[in-house]
């Protein structure tokens, strides 16, 4: 065997402990696949003195967190903070800068600043590599950028975030409140340091940038993405949705088309028949669409310490083999920038859930806008009278263009029937 793979890892958090400890726990297999042994030796993180449950005292500690892209004894840089910029880009940058590959579980930096960090390991001519950034231990980037890089991807879509899919799952089964069921995540280690991140989809928009570009060739272009989470889910959504035949899942989904690259994520109903609606807790799922492997469909834990670290380990193990490669689908300079492709013309059904004053003309006056609107009414439930006083509504609406259901809502925008803001989820058919 040659000489070991020397890594510093930065962040000993969920994801850095976990990797220590499948290092430790599998060096064998994991040389004998690498071709070599895969050697922490140093670390660095906010607290020296913070017990992680596993030995650090054999590392080199580096308070400054940069310091460790300038360590002699460092081939590889792991960096396992997170954030977008701060400290985690200003190791990244080190990192390329002193010539040295970097892996890192990241979106928030990838999708911000992605292109850049590439452009530098391309320059470099070391590796960047980021499996655990999307779906956690899934091995959907390896899989769209090598298993289906002969195909051209017409469509990419899934269940990127496992906090909200874990959150979804429980009210669902357990009829759980959706903050005590967020704090469960939290503490299972699943959720992003600022968990408004995961349930306002900020996450799985980070995640779908990176995939997109990665499926389409495209730029990543984050700040182009429709987003809405899970905040303003109600169980009674949950139940309406049930009793219709289908599960809520915040879905990711990007298309490449004629009007440019759509890119949206959004609570959506998934047809009980459908495999995603079948994904539970922390998994992940994500389906790509190629011109000739056809259907693809990636599923595993999308968080989580063991899974992310087995991801993180799998991309050194790649660099430890003296796989390089480009960081995205192709070298940087060959990547497309994407029109933004607007939902309007797109058709669908959707569900549409309103509360209400429980008072006379409160129905026809919703009917008389999705009339103005042009939208037509599949079928229409109304719920009695909750505590507060008010009354919920829920439609379902026929297929028809989007643009229809954002004018209805709009014209009923300030009504004072409403008691509170429409929620809309668009249907998977
Ligand atoms: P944690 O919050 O558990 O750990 C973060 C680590 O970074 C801690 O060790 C912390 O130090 C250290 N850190 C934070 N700020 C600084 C700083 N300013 N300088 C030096 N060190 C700092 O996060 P996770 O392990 O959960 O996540 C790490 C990364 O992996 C993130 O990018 C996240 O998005 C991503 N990820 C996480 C997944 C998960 O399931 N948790 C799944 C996939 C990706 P200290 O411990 O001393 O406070
Ligand atoms: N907070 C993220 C999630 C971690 O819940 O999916 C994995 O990226």
């Amino acid at each position: 065997m040659t000489e070991p793979l020397r890594i510093a890892l930065a962040g000993l958090g969920t994801v850095g402990a976990g990797v220590v400890r499948l290092l430790d726990r599998n060096a064998d297999l994991i040389a004998r696949r690498a071709g070599r042994a895969i050697i922490v030796t140093s670390v660095s993180a906010r607290d020296r003195h913070k017990d992680r449950g596993v030995d650090l005292a054999r590392f080199a500690w580096e308070d400054d967190t940069s310091a460790l892209a300038e360590r002699s004894d460092v081939d590889v840089v792991v960096e396992l903070i997170g954030g977008s910029d701060g400290p985690a880009l200003a190791l990244a940058r080190g990192a390329f800068a002193a010539g040295k590959g970097l892996v890192t579980a990241n979106k928030a930096m990838l999708a911000h600043h992605g292109i850049e960090l590439a452009g530098l390991a391309e320059r470099a001519g070391v590796a960047l590599k980021f499996e655990a950034a999307v779906a956690g231990g899934v091995p959907v980037i390896k899989g769209l950028r090598e298993g289906a890089a002969a195909n051209r991807i017409a469509q990419v879509y899934g269940i990127l975030n496992g906090t909200c899919n874990f959150i979804l799952s429980r009210m669902e089964t357990e009829g759980r409140d959706f903050y005590e069921v967020l704090a469960q995540a939290q503490a299972a280690g699943f959720a992003e340091a600022d968990p408004s991140f995961d349930i306002d989809g900020v996450d799985a928009g980070h995640k779908l940038a990176i995939l997109a570009s990665i499926a389409f060739g495209t730029l990543p272009a984050f700040g182009d993405l429709a987003l809405e989470g899970i905040r303003h889910v109600l169980g009674a959504d949950i139940a309406e949705a049930a009793a219709l035949g289908y599960r809520v899942r915040l879905l990711g989904m990007a298309e490449a088309g004629a009007a440019g690259l759509f890119q949206r994520v959004h609570p959506c109903l998934v047809p009980v028949s459908h495999p995603l609606a079948h994904v539970t807790g922390a998994t992940n799922a994500v389906v790509a669409e190629g011109d000739f492997v056809g259907r693809l469909l990636f599923q595993g834990a999308g968080a989580g310490a063991g899974p992310t670290a087995s991801a993180v380990v799998a991309d050194l193990i790649d660099i430890a083999r003296g796989v390089v490669g480009p960081p995205l689908s192709m070298p940087t300079d060959l990547l497309t920038r994407a029109a933004r492709a607007e939902p309007g013309e797109r058709r669908g059904r959707a569900y549409l859930r309103f509360t209400v004053a429980d008072r006379v003309g409160v129905l026809a006056e919703i009917a008389a806008a999705m009339r103005d609107a042009g939208v037509s009414i599949e079928s229409l439930i109304q719920r009695g009278v909750q505590a507060d006083g008010s009354v919920l509504v829920a439609i379902v609406t026929h297929d028809g263009p989007e643009r229809c259901v954002a004018q209805a809502l709009e014209r009923l925008r300030g009504s004072q029937s409403l008691a509170g803001r429409p929620m809309l989820m668009h249907i998977l058919d």
